[in-house]
């Protein structure tokens, strides 16, 4: 499915009145995993800005060791600290990366912002090679938006 045909039913997911917000953060990543066949694992993951650690929220793929990710950590703590979009076309090529599977060839992570503060992410992990584009980014920076929107 396309990305735009995608958008209408992330809105759906999100304003559904009879889930939980972990419920709704599931169903997106169960609809990404899905639908766009290059996402193999989607997760999310959350700050504490106390602790500078990420913890791991909802998630679809395989089950991973890092349910906590300190800051500064891995492509998701660079993140945490950058508040940059992170995309990552081959895992094998970057110093400062977790490496959960060996299935796992690329990476992309997208921080999730509430009022300006950077609060966690949604990260992607795909089994082929450079498969992220703008287009993926902006995709992503969308569903984070409407994510935000479960946490004003
Ligand atoms: N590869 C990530 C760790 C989290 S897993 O992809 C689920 C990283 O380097 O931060």
């Amino acid at each position: 499915m396309t990305f735009d045909l995608l958008k209408p039913k992330i809105n759906q997911l999100v304003t559904n009145k009879t889930a939980t917000k972990d419920e709704k953060l599931l169903a997106i990543c169960t609809l990404l995993n899905a639908e766009i066949p290059h996402y193999n694992w989607v997760g999310f993951y959350f700050a504490n800005h106390e602790n500078k650690t990420l913890h791991l929220g909802p998630y679809v793929g395989a089950p991973t060791d890092h349910t906590v990710i300190p800051f500064g950590k891995g492509i998701c703590g660079q993140v945490a600290e950058s508040n940059q979009n992170f995309v990552v076309p081959d895992v094998a090529a970057q110093d400062n990366y977790i490496a959960c599977s060996f299935t796992v060839k690329s990476e992309i992570v997208v921080p999730l912002f509430v009022n300006g503060v950077n609060i966690g992410q949604i990260d992607i992990d795909s089994h082929v090679l450079d498969p992220f584009t703008s287009e993926d980014e902006q995709f992503l920076e969308y569903v984070n938006e409407q994510v935000a929107t479960l946490y004003v």
